[in-house]
């Protein structure tokens, strides 16, 4: 089975003491691939040296939504810079955040939509950040002219009806650790709608830890729990779930063969 966790910070201060030990535990659990998301310059940076060390984790680098204020413009040059490391298969994450911080909603506006037209130039895909702020951001993607890049809405958290306007716009929805939350009601019904071939698993590590372990750190060898829980909203097999969903992140970023 080859699991590919598409959405990680591995460079996150809380794998500092054992980051090494964490990447061979994923690989033991059958993860072939790890994607770790920058969130500023310096994690950038820090993300293409990890990248470079192991030959199954990539990198997506960028200026998240909750960096914004402490970014400088020329940040954005440092980004066009290091994108062309080849290990940087993406820009991310970008986005917008409406609940940890709405003072900045317009700076967001500003870095995710030059963002936007930085990977579009670049011809790479984006991973993307969206809490409370489904509308507009969908809405930027929309209207971004001829067509945004190619990416994917990172911990979907809305319903068939936006899935369906990010197809639209060629994109695919990244699940994690929420749609194995006990209290999660919607999440069974949504993954049995939603086509597979549309559908990354990502564990956002180390947030957003699965059931059994929440509360815990979490760490990229999970997403294999969230490959079961896609597998038994469908009536799949964990392998038939990891194989598309493994196929679908390769295609993204472009990583067919490697
Ligand atoms: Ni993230």
């Amino acid at each position: 089975m080859e699991l590919f966790d598409s959405h990680c910070h591995l460079t996150a201060e809380q794998f500092d003491a054992d980051r090494d030990a964490v990447i061979q535990r994923a690989m033991d659990a059958g993860v072939t691939r790890i994607l770790t998301l920058a969130t500023d310059v310096s994690s950038s940076r820090a993300a293409i040296a990890l990248a470079e060390k192991f030959d199954a984790v990539f990198c997506a680098i960028g200026i998240h939504p909750e960096s914004v204020a402490k970014a400088a413009t020329r940040d954005l040059r440092l980004i066009r810079e290091l994108a062309a490391h080849p290990k940087v298969v993406a820009l991310g994450e970008i986005g917008l955040d409406f609940y940890w911080d709405k003072t900045t909603a317009d700076l967001q506006q500003k870095f995710f939509e030059q963002q936007l037209e930085l990977a579009a130039e670049l011809n790479l895909p984006v991973c993307i950040h969206d809490r409370d702020a489904h509308d507009k951001l969908i809405a930027t993607l929309e209207n971004f002219a001829p067509a945004p890049p190619r990416g994917a809405l990172h911990a979907f958290s809305g319903d068939a009806a936006l899935a369906q306007r990010a197809f639209d716009l060629g994109y695919v929805v990244s699940f994690g650790g929420p749609i194995t939350f006990k209290n999660n009601k919607t999440a069974p019904a949504l993954l049995n709608a939603l086509p597979l071939e549309k559908i990354l698993i990502e564990t956002d590590a180390p947030y957003l830890t699965p059931h059994p372990w929440r509360g815990k750190r979490n760490e990229p060898a999970y997403v294999k729990l969230v490959a079961q829980q896609i597998a038994t909203a469908r009536g799949l097999s964990v392998a038939q779930v990891a194989a598309q969903t493994t196929h679908n992140a390769l295609e993204l970023f472009r990583l067919k063969g490697q």
